[in-house]
């Protein structure tokens, strides 16, 4: 009877998952004990990126949604919860890898070329979903980082290519916001005149301190001149476009001014599952670049100035791809244009109680 029931074996289909290490070197008459961590560690980073794409799946399924459910915004922070504590993990995961020495790796290196990390097609479907842009990527002789993959998996990647990403439906989603509209007046006239009254007692005050010498006076007031053009980089239309266009900023204007009053707001109830859901997918973008950098750092511990395996200049094309490969980092850009809550303008009354759950009535 024990016999026919399902037993943890069978469940988890080990048979299938503990005869899945083939050492090549032992293939090649050369046993290289290393090679089994090798081979393991991958084989465990691509099962949590099987579930970090399970978990952006259903968060994207959410936000395709054109009226997005309050709970589906707690939901998503959850899942996001889940997705970053899996990142830690695999961020330390590191660590276990680094006890193989350059040595014992160089003991099977040489077998696994044209082999790479370089081809995971899943952690590129994970680079898509988030948001990573194609005509952002760093590219290696001008090959398209597709062309590193197999034909069979390029399909799953090209999908992840063409389906909206949640850095897409994100803007999409601020772009939605109701809250910007105060009725008499807007959300961005009185924040502006917010900053301008912020920046103006600060000039007041200098001028006022009969401490300081004139010289001191000059360089603060130029470094309040310099604040004040920064706010000018959202605060005027036209200079956001501008950063667009120079692909220094992603963000579109009404969506950059939604997620400045969430972050600005965070305390009012309805604003705060939002609040919380951009710093969440704030914090997904750190982790992958903190991966990218410990990787990196292993990666030159392991190989130094050698080429990669996948045939990038190694260590070079990892650095430069740090930078380049965020995704989400408008929204931690914002925090420049924060100002003191002793500086935020009053939300209307009507606004403040329609913000405390009265949504519907809005
Ligand atoms: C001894 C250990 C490792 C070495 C020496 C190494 C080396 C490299 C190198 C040189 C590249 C650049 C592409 C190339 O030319 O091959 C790369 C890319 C990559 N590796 Fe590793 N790697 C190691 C471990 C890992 C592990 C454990 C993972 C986990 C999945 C991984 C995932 C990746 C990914 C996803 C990329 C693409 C990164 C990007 O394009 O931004 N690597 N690796």
């Amino acid at each position: 009877m024990a016999d026919k029931q399902l037993n943890y074996k069978q469940y988890l289909k080990l048979d299938k998952i503990l005869s899945s290490q083939r050492l090549l070197s032992e293939r090649n008459k050369n046993h290289s004990h290393d090679e089994m961590l090798f081979i393991i560690i991958h084989q465990t980073y691509e099962l949590w990126f099987k579930q970090i794409i399970y978990e952006l799946d259903s968060i994207i399924n959410y936000f395709s949604s054109s009226l997005i459910d309050e709970k589906h915004i707690s939901l998503s922070v959850s899942r996001l919860e889940r997705i970053i504590e899996i990142q830690k993990i695999i961020v330390d995961q590191i660590r276990v890898l680094e006890t193989m020495t350059p040595m014992d790796f160089l003991d099977f290196r040489e077998y696994l070329h044209p082999a790479s990390g370089f081809q995971s097609y899943q952690f590129r479907q994970i680079e898509n979903k988030l948001g990573l842009n194609k005509k952002d990527r760093y590219q290696i002789d001008n090959i398209e980082y597709k062309d590193f993959i197999n034909k069979d998996e390029q399909i799953n990647v090209i999908k992840t290519e063409e389906q909206n990403s949640l850095f897409q439906l994100i803007e999409n989603w601020l772009e939605r916001t109701p809250f910007l509209d105060w009725g008499d007046t807007t959300f961005w006239i009185e924040y502006e005149k917010a900053v301008d009254r912020m920046l103006n007692e600060d000039i007041e005050s200098i001028k006022k301190n009969s401490s300081l010498t004139n010289d001191i006076v000059n360089k603060r007031l130029e470094e309040i001149n310099r604040t004040k053009e920064t706010f000018g980089i959202i605060l005027d239309e036209s200079k956001h476009q501008n950063m667009v266009k120079r692909k220094l900023w992603s963000l579109s204007h009404n969506a950059t001014k939604a997620a400045l009053l969430i972050f600005l707001y965070r305390d009012q109830p309805i604003l705060n599952n939002p609040y919380r859901f951009l710093s969440k997918i704030m914090e997904v973008d750190d982790l992958l670049t903190n991966w990218r950098y410990k990787h990196l750092i292993m990666v030159s511990k392991m190989i130094g100035k050698k080429m990669g395996t996948g045939g990038s200049s190694g260590a070079d094309y990892l650095n430069e791809s740090i930078n380049k490969h965020k995704i989400f980092s408008d929204f931690a850009s914002l925090t420049t244009f924060l100002i003191p809550r002793s500086s935020l303008p009053p939300l209307p009354e009507k606004l403040t109680n329609k913000l405390n759950f009265n949504f519907n009535s809005y």
